[in-house]
């Protein structure tokens, strides 16, 4: 496969401590698979401060910058590095818009949140993002090169 003329993508999804608090981890996860996206690494743990502050440095200096960083080191998380064709905007599709009253019903955020801090998932938002923000989560040996079995029938031949 070239991913270069195909654009598969690898993107960061973060379920928030808000949906690992209400057990919607599961569901979260379920929707990725379902769509045909690739789980590449998966895991659960304490974000640390000083990665949290790096992860989100693109908005240090905003208003909401110290709720967030303290919102998303309160629990655990769980980071998931995603491949498919375009996954970093279908997954964005998938999440749904941040502002509550924009997200649309049938998206993650339209179905499970109402607060724009605690509004379940986090998504990369370029292929840039996703390779700055899947190093800062994941150990290169944290990602795992496999075929899915599904692979044949998801995808075009010519994919
Ligand atoms: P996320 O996708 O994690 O990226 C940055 C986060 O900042 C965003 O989701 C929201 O949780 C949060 N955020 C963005 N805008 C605001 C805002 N106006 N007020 C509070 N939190 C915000």
């Amino acid at each position: 496969m070239d991913s270069d003329l195909i654009d598969i993508h690898r993107t960061l999804v973060i379920i928030k401590p808000d949906a690992v608090q209400r057990g919607l981890v599961g569901e979260v996860v379920r929707r990725f698979e379902h769509k045909g996206l690739k789980l590449v690494g998966l895991k659960l743990f304490n974000l640390p401060s000083e990665k949290a502050k790096e992860l989100y440095q693109p908005h240090h200096g905003k208003s909401f910058y110290n709720y967030l960083i303290e919102f998303m080191t309160s629990s655990p998380i769980v980071a998931i590095c995603l491949e498919g064709v375009n996954a970093i905007d279908i997954v964005r599709m998938i999440n749904g818009a941040t502002k509550p009253t924009e997200a649309q019903p049938g998206s993650i955020r339209g179905d499970y949140s109402i607060d724009i801090t605690r509004n379940v998932v986090h998504a990369s938002d370029s292929v840039e993002n996703a390779a700055r923000e899947l190093a800062i989560l994941f150990d290169p040996s944290e990602l795992n090169e496999y075929q899915r079995i599904d692979d044949g029938i998801l995808y075009s031949p010519e994919c």
